[in-house]
């Protein structure tokens, strides 16, 4: 071989060897991670490779959208401390993958920080959005609701002030608002960012006690403790407590449970022991989504007409199924017609609730007559009694607590108004108001 033909092929050589050099030593822990040092500043971006088009696009529609947020907000003739920085998590629910992108951007005492959750169906090979895990299109103006009270709830433990407009907008019911979410062991974590001033942050995590009837079937967690309410919200409001008697029914008191996030309303049903089980999905949505279960007795009848033994059997029978169905054994007791006497209250093992106002609604059938008989006598501390098995009288209840909330009632249950009235139910008393 000439020396003239050599040459060449070493060159060759040494350029492949240079190159792999070059390569192995730009490779990074993470494939790919970018890391920027400028004088002022440094520029840290780690996001997965991915095979997936939809979720890199995605990744680089943030990135991008990032970049420009950053470059906008930065001041390089300012002598701060300057970052900025992207990063990632990823988790597997089935055949979904969720990855997660944050960006922090820091300029001096300015923090910018946004997040962006991405739901992948490997299977489906799409991206989710809220509306693949709720079983309705309608649940989602139910998830805003709630949603709504659970960020003033937020808002108002940190002393943050947010403009009413704000916040109805950033919680409306549009899929985009709800694109920050993720299942967890919990119940439902939601992100809401606020970027008009300064990036606000609003994490809340609503428990599945609250969110089981909205999501489908195979999202659903078994609750383990029912939705309890911090009730430092209700101080120095005019409360009210709906009452609710003669049901379960599986469409009438559904209609009703659907309506209640509106008002940020818990009540109470004194249901009958014979409709208990059969209604028994309705009785254990109620009781897990925090509004309180009462007795109404087993099967309806005038407990002054019979004697010990029978009456014994009314409670007790009316317990038990209850106790099967929630887990829990009611101790509060509504007589029917409202008749009690000794006898019966030798035998309840708590109060007895009776009522202030009384909108005759199993006699007019009519929502408009209902809801005007409860909102011209309602007070603070008043019971209200209402008949769930009809549809006009929970149109009509709910129609009331409308025109209520906004004069400023809340709806309480009738133990929380106990609590917040400072009431220790005895036993065997009746409770016409608190
Ligand atoms: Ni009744």
């Amino acid at each position: 071989m000439k020396f003239k033909t050599i040459i060449p092929l070493l060159v060759s050589i040494i350029i492949f060897l240079a190159a792999l050099l070059l390569y192995l030593i730009n490779k990074t822990p993470s494939d790919n991670m970018t890391f920027t040092k400028f004088d002022d500043y440094e520029i840290k971006i780690d996001v997965p490779t991915t095979e997936y088009e939809l979720i890199e696009n995605e990744i680089q529609e943030f990135i991008q959208s990032e970049k420009e947020n950053f470059f906008y907000n930065i001041d390089i003739t300012l002598d701060v401390n300057t970052s900025f920085e992207i990063y990632y998590n990823t988790t597997f629910n089935g055949d979904v993958e969720i990855l997660t992108l944050y960006s922090k951007i820091k300029v001096g005492n300015l923090y910018k920080n946004n997040t962006k959750t991405i739901h992948y169906s490997l299977k489906e090979n799409r991206i989710l959005t809220i509306n693949d895990y709720l079983l309705d299109e309608t649940k989602l103006l139910s998830l805003s609701q709630i949603s709504y009270f659970a960020i003033m709830e937020k808002i108002n433990q940190q002393g943050i002030t947010l403009e009413k407009d704000t916040l109805e907008k950033i919680i409306s019911p549009i899929s985009n608002n709800y694109k920050n979410f993720q299942l967890t062991d919990e119940g439902l974590q939601l992100l809401f960012i606020l970027d008009q001033q300064e990036y606000l942050e609003i994490p809340i995590l609503l428990p599945y006690a609250q969110i089981n009837s909205l999501l489908k079937a195979e999202y659903r967690k078994n609750v383990i403790a029912p939705y309890k309410r911090d009730l430092s919200q209700f101080a120095g409001k005019k409360l009210i407590a709906f009452t609710f008697d003669d049901g379960p029914n599986s469409i009438t008191t559904e209609i009703l449970l659907n309506g209640l996030n509106k008002y940020n309303a818990k009540v109470t049903f004194f249901v009958l022991g014979n409709k208990a089980n059969a209604n028994s999905a309705t009785l254990k949505r109620a009781y897990e989504e925090g509004n309180q279960i009462g007795s109404h007795t087993y099967n309806h009848k005038n407990l002054i007409k019979l004697n010990a033994s029978q009456i014994k059997g009314e409670i007790n029978n009316t317990s038990s199924v209850i106790q099967n169905i929630v887990g829990a054994e009611p101790l509060t007791l509504r007589p029917p017609y409202g008749n009690a006497n000794l006898l019966v209250r030798q035998n309840v093992k708590g109060p007895i609730i009776l009522w202030s106002i009384d909108p005759l609604d199993w006699k007019y059938k009519d929502k408009e007559i209902v809801k005007n008989n409860i909102v011209k006598e309602a007070k603070d501390g008043d019971i209200v009694l209402v008949h769930d098995i009809y549809l006009s009288s929970v149109e009509g209840a709910l129609l009331a607590m409308e025109e209520l909330y906004n004069q400023g009632f809340a709806f309480v249950t009738i133990d929380e108004m106990m609590q917040l009235k400072g009431i220790n139910g005895e036993q065997g008393k009746y409770y016409y108001k608190f």
